[in-house]
């Protein structure tokens, strides 16, 4: 239930947060007026005896020590010995980075380097506390710089699926994944609320609405972390996870990556908090603090937004941890040194590269009194909290801990499943005229276009690389492409399948399936200036115009990391599904396209939209609750083999009064 501020003092709040002090917390200032923050209480009950453990090591540390478990650094660029000799209180794999600098690294070369680096932070024969590092690593949609693991549809076709049982098996199941290379900590899940589909990480997004935002977030840090208050808590089989990014990064204005969130105070609360507050219900252990700035200020430097709002009415008393480098945003501040994102709240500081200079400017900056040791202890005892509540004093190695190195759990057959239903329920129906779809199994097919058999289109950013390019099929063992998924359900129904990526034939087939859609991407990389897909991607255009030309009944499968204008690429479709990013079961799309053995709906469409669907390329920041909603597809919109679709009678449910079948191929507005 929310409090009202007037209701709770602060200093009431500090207290029930941090039981035996949480240093350099203090009454937030006034800011944007009345804003109701709600207070909200974790279901990780306080534990005392805990809470004295943590106060022990701390009173046994060196200055040195604190701000060394304050840091983080990246995986290639620190030794082993560095390690022991900083004090260092994190590493993290950024994308892009695998053992021995191969992509090709196995789960035993993963955990080997998780030992070592283990192995390192408890060595003092440097002097100081023993304390094991944590590893940190974006497991995003699966775990995804790892090969041959699970990967699950991006987050906005998870929201598609309006299922949060679901969202909380892919939690577990990434927790399992993760667990078995020996890595601590996901860097997932992203609780934007995406406003404006420009922006590069909008795939990233459940939804443009709090509402699925909320929903879900609970449950993927309950599928992660276990469930809060039961023995299952941050057990062996689960892993410490993040929300991120705090706060605002969906809404900034034109959607430009890490750019200025413009939102009221109430705002931010209405929108861009709701994610957070039932992941902090559910006792998310990290936050990691935005690269965008609120109202002109960097959220790296806003003690207020930190402290006063997460810390304080919200009551989080886990650990903030920075982006990558996102402290040298905050002016006055670099790479090497920040006294005001500790200051603002930063606990853990993602210092890739310059972290040696960071932690020797800092511990000057304590030294002078520049920083409070007040607020140094605060950050440490956090750190302390969260690795001594996932059991890092006492599980041991990683490779001593239950389910470390069992490739098998790796991308196993189970877990594929699991993504393969996250799929077909991911998928939406945006045009099925004459009922072409589903399809039965016993016809001549022919698959078209770049996305048909390319994995690494199909899964998006963040697979095996962090733009998710550079990868052919063989980066994704034990994947299934979008192709190969259909020439199954044919070949096993009497029907055969044929790949040609530009649609051509020499024996007429009975109907066409074109792949088509975004390139991977990823971050401010995705950036668009308009939602106009066909004015970069002509061909594809071109490709169904033909297919259509030739009397073929085509269906689209449409791989985007959002909502596109693609109207004229849905009047040359027969039929239109948005399929998103699905990851790496793309089975789970010819599930959905086709028709059982017996010539049943196999499988229905349950997907619906989590994003609008825009009437124009340049109604870029289109969302349900606009004063003036004018989607081409609201929100919430999907056909099923159910309803019939306009062509052939009624409207179907959720449609607006727009015909499917007749769209505008000229935009309304002009084209940017
Ligand atoms: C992204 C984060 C990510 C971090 C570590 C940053 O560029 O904004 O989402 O967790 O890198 O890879």
């Amino acid at each position: 239930m929310a409090r009202s501020v007037a209701e709770l003092s602060f200093p009431t709040l500090m207290s029930l947060a941090c039981v035996l002090g949480c240093g350099g917390a203090e009454p937030p200032a006034a800011h944007g007026g009345d804003v109701d923050w709600p207070r909200i209480t974790s279901n990780v009950a306080v534990d005392p005896a805990l809470e004295e453990r943590v106060e022990s090591i701390l009173s046994q540390m060196t200055l040195e020590q604190k701000v060394g478990q304050m840091v983080q650094a990246e995986i290639h660029n620190v030794t082993l010995s560095d390690v022991g000799q900083y004090h260092l209180g994190s590493i993290l794999s950024g994308p892009g980075s695998y053992p021995n600098r191969s992509k090709a690294s196995s789960v035993t070369d993963w955990l080997a380097l998780a030992d070592a680096f283990y192995d390192a932070s408890m060595d003092t024969s440097q002097g100081g506390a023993a304390i094991p590092v944590i590893w940190g690593t974006d497991a995003v949609h699966g775990h995804n710089n790892v090969i041959g693991a699970t990967l699950f549809p991006h987050n906005i076709g998870l929201g598609a699926t309006r299922n949060p049982e679901l969202i909380q098996r892919i939690g577990e199941v990434t927790a399992l994944e993760v667990a078995a290379t020996g890595i601590d900590w996901t860097f997932a899940p992203t609780l934007a609320v995406v406003r404006d589909d420009r922006w590069g990480r909008t795939y990233e997004g459940y939804s443009e609405d709090p509402e699925i935002v909320r929903r879900y977030a609970g449950r993927m840090i309950t599928g992660l972390q276990g469930s809060a208050g039961s023995p299952d808590f941050l057990s062996s089989s689960h892993i410490v996870a993040t929300a991120k990014h705090f706060i605002g990064d969906g809404g900034t204005d034109q959607g430009v990556d890490q750019g200025d969130n413009l939102s009221s105070e109430q705002q931010l609360l209405d929108i861009h908090v709701q994610g957070y507050l039932s992941a902090l219900e559910a006792g998310v252990q990290t936050v990691m603090a935005s690269f965008n700035s609120w109202r002109g200020a960097k959220v790296h430097g806003s003690r207020y937004l930190l402290t006063d709002v997460l810390k304080g009415w919200l009551g989080f008393d886990g650990y903030v941890i920075g982006d990558w480098n996102g402290h040298a945003q905050v002016p006055g501040c670099t790479n090497e040194s920040c006294p005001a994102a500790i200051h603002a709240g930063v606990d853990m500081i993602m210092v890739p590269e310059d972290w040696k200079a960071f932690i020797s400017n800092t511990v000057r900056q304590v030294r002078s009194g520049e920083i409070e040791e007040t607020r140094i202890d605060d950050a440490v005892r956090r750190i302390l909290r969260v690795k001594t509540r996932a059991g890092f004093f006492t599980s041991g190695r990683p490779s001593s801990r239950p389910l470390a190195g069992d490739a098998s759990l790796v991308g196993a057959a189970n877990h594929r499943s699991l993504a393969r239903q996250a799929v077909r329920q991911s998928l939406v129906l945006l045009k099925n005229a004459e009922g072409l779809l589903p399809l039965p199994r016993n016809l001549n097919v022919v698959v078209a276009g770049d996305g048909a058999d390319h994995i690494g289109k199909q899964s998006g950013g963040w697979s095996v690389t962090w733009q998710g390019t550079e990868n052919t099929n063989e980066d994704f063992p034990g994947a299934t492409s979008i192709f190969a998924g259909i020439r199954e359900a044919v070949t096993a129904g009497g029907g055969s399948a044929t790949l040609a990526v530009d649609g051509s034939f020499d024996e007429r087939p009975d109907v066409a399936i074109v792949v088509f859609g975004e390139d991977p991407y990823a971050e401010s990389e995705g950036n668009l200036q308009s939602l106009n897909f066909s004015a970069e991607h002509g061909e594809s255009l071109e490709l169904l115009r033909r297919l259509k030309r030739q009397g073929m009944p085509v269906v689209s499968v449409f791989l985007s990391g959002r909502p596109l204008w693609v109207n004229p690429e849905i009047n040359a479709s027969t039929a239109f599904v948005a399929a998103w990013l699905p990851g790496t079961e793309g089975g789970g799309i010819a599930d959905v396209l086709f028709r059982d053995s017996e010539g049943q709906v196999n499988f229905d469409f349950t997907g619906v939209l989590s994003y609008s669907w825009p009437m124009d390329p340049s109604k870029t920041d289109l969302n349900r609750s606009d004063p003036n909603y004018e989607p081409l597809f609201p929100y919430g919109f999907g056909l099923t083999y159910g309803v019939v679709d306009t062509l052939s009678g009624d409207p179907p449910e959720f449609h607006s009064s727009r015909s499917t079948t007749e769209l505008p191929a000229t935009p309304a507005l002009p084209l940017e």
